[in-house]
């Protein structure tokens, strides 16, 4: 397989040179072998102690514990100019209670003397629809950095202005446009939508990374050839975000199946292949002559027998 960039090289362990490691196994295994200050950017979202598929319930404490391991030995991997990006929602108890992880997450990354500069909404319109409680439509990324002097680059990741012509209206610049040519700064409440069943980058994995969320971290907080990591890897979204843009990517995950299908992915994104929704289209709004988007008449039916009975 070839790109521009050259043959693909997917190695199994850490070697330095090579564009991707895509390793089986657990995140410890890999953070290990990665030298002190390699990374630029970590991006990841780990398990959520929930009982999904992939990961086995265990004791909230002893889960924070492990997490606070996977965070000190990001850090210790970390550039002095890196990021560390850790994506999460709730953890949620037997009874229903809810824990938003970043508030602990928030407190083992202080205490890493690492600093926060943003927590992002990732918002998005599909999921569990719950009984008993609102139904959960956004999740948060805790972006920190290592010290005050981090790589930040606003320029790739702009979004279009909603008054482009807009000018000054008083002041010394009256009459000029007011808005930068390049587009705004995509602000902190990022609306994309989760990879659900008719999303063209749908795999067998749960829950894994749009690609889109993935590449605004890359392309704002790293440069080209810069590592990218992801300690808890799934089906490698965050590579192939950061193989599209010519960035180094390694990652963990210990389920076979789930990195034979990141290491298919990464392929096609080195070679330009990679399905994906394109960075900033719009979310689908459905039409008024859309069938799915109207009430057929039998549920109308019931719906209007409901509120009568009500
Ligand atoms: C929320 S998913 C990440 C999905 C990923 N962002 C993607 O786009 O595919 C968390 C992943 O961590 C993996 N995992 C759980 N424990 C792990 C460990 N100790 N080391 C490496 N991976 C682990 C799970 O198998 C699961 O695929």
């Amino acid at each position: 397989m070839t790109s521009l960039w050259g043959d693909v090289q997917i190695a199994p362990s850490y070697e330095p040179d090579t564009p991707a490691v895509l390793f089986q196994g657990d995140r410890l295994d890999l953070l290990r072998q990665i030298p002190d200050g390699h990374t630029k950017l970590v991006v990841t979202s780990p398990p959520y102690n929930i009982g999904k598929k992939y990961e086995t319930k265990i004791d909230f404490d002893e889960y924070l514990k492990q997490q606070k391991e996977t965070i000190g030995e990001c850090v210790r991997t970390l550039a002095p100019d890196g990021s560390l990006c850790w994506q999460v929602g709730n953890h949620v108890a037997s009874d229903g209670e809810i824990f938003p992880l970043d508030i602990f997450i928030y407190r083992i990354c202080a205490d890493l003397r690492l600093k926060l500069r943003n927590r992002i909404i990732w918002s998005f319109e599909h999921g569990l629809h719950c009984r008993r409680r609102f139904s959960g439509r956004y999740e948060t990324i805790l972006w920190f950095t290592k010290t005050d002097d981090y790589t930040f680059n606003l320029d790739p990741v702009r979004v279009p202005q909603k008054y482009p012509g807009k000018r000054h209206f008083k002041g010394p610049k009256a009459g000029q446009f007011s808005c930068n040519p390049l587009g705004k700064n995509p602000g902190d409440l990022w609306v994309i939508p989760n990879v659900k069943h008719n999303h063209i980058e749908k795999t067998i994995h749960p829950c894994q990374f749009p690609i889109e969320l993935v590449e605004r971290l890359v392309l704002s907080l790293t440069n080209e050839g810069d590592l990218v990591v992801d300690p808890y890897m799934g089906v490698g979204s965050t590579a192939c975000a950061a193989l599209l843009h010519h960035r180094r990517a390694a990652g963990a995950e210990l389920q076979a199946g789930y990195v034979k299908i990141a290491r298919h992915r990464a392929g096609l994104a080195w070679e330009g292949r990679l399905p994906r929704r394109p960075v900033g289209r719009p979310v689908y709004v459905p039409g008024p002559k859309d069938r799915v988007a109207q009430m057929p008449p039998e549920l109308d039916l019931v719906r209007r027998s409901l509120r009568t009975t009500r």
